[in-house]
């Protein structure tokens, strides 16, 4: 079982299903990263914050699956954001994850009121011409800090990971990105679980056979949006990747939209100021 691959700016493919980490103890993430590898995800999300790219980059280099067939990708932590700051920081990223090359770096957050990822971005592009990352990108921009990129920078971001489910949906974000050549990712795809409860989702799923959270998986990727949805559990692993042997109508990919209340859970990118983030 493996997902699809999206091509990336730089012309690099990112399987469409990526495997998140996002509150997994540093001591249970290797074992879960080791399943989601067997179940067949071969596209891992890590973060210098998660404080546990050790034992993700322990799964990868152990699993016996070639290394140019897993994609990798981690983030820089906002405490770290500045020029030669981005550089120490990815480099100490690299040795927790044992890995030479990781395919994707990503600004985890603007952290706009330090006024640094202009120079976070310049590091990171030059991380991209040494050849150390195959490809970079932000999270958690909004049109504004993307606006000076364009403006200021050589290298417009691969992707964009973005707070993404269906109470949340973001249809004028992801229209923006669209017009930029910037790919979608959905971070919190499931809405953190809140979302499956839906009695629309959940009446999509029963027409279909399936479970809720493969209806919310499938209504992100028949749109197109790289998904990185994370369990611990074995069975939702290979459920939540198992999601390309089924077609949502339009009717019920409209119903799905029509459950934004534009809600976020996580933090608000304009104001999200925590330095270990
Ligand atoms: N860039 C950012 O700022 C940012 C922020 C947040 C997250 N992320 C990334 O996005 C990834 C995913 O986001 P997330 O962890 O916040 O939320 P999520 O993937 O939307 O939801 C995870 C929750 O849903 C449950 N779940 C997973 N599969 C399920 C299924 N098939 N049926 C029922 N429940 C299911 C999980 O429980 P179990 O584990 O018990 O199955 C967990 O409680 C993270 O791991 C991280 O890599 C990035």
């Amino acid at each position: 079982m493996t997902a699809p691959m999206i091509t990336l700016r730089e012309g690099v493919g990112i399987p469409q299903v990526g495997f998140g980490v996002f509150q997994i103890p540093p001591e249970e993430v290797q074992v879960a990263t080791e399943n989601a590898l067997s179940i067949g995800y071969r596209h891992i999300d890590t973060a210098a914050a998660y404080n546990n790219e050790a034992g993700v980059g322990r799964a990868v280099r152990t699993s016996g699956i070639p290394r140019d067939d897993i994609f990798v990708t981690t983030k820089l932590r906002n405490r770290d954001q500045g020029y030669d700051s981005t550089l120490a920081a990815f480099e100490r990223s690299q040795e927790a994850l044992g890995l030479d090359v990781i395919d994707l770096y990503l600004i985890h957050w603007p952290y706009p009121r330090h006024g640094l990822y202009l120079d976070s971005w310049r590091a990171m592009e030059s991380l991209l011409a040494d050849g150390v990352v195959r490809a970079i990108g932000v999270s958690n921009f909004l049109p504004e800090h993307l606006n000076l990129l364009a403006a200021e920078a050589t290298i417009s971001p691969a992707l964009n990971q973005i707070e993404l489910h269906p109470s949340f949906a973001q249809r004028a974000l992801r229209e923006d990105l669209a017009s930029r050549g910037i790919a979608v990712q959905a971070y919190s795809p499931l809405g953190q679980g809140a979302d499956l409860d839906n009695q629309v989702v959940r009446g999509v799923a029963e027409a279909h056979g399936v479970t809720p959270a493969q209806v919310v998986l499938r209504w992100h990727t028949q749109q197109g949006t790289i998904v990185i949805p994370k369990s611990v559990s074995p069975e939702r692993m290979t459920s939540n990747l198992e999601i390309f042997d089924f077609t949502l109508s339009t009717e019920e990919l409209s119903a799905i939209d029509g459950l934004d209340t534009e809600t976020r859970i996580g933090g608000d990118p304009a104001t999200f100021d925590f330095p270990q983030g």
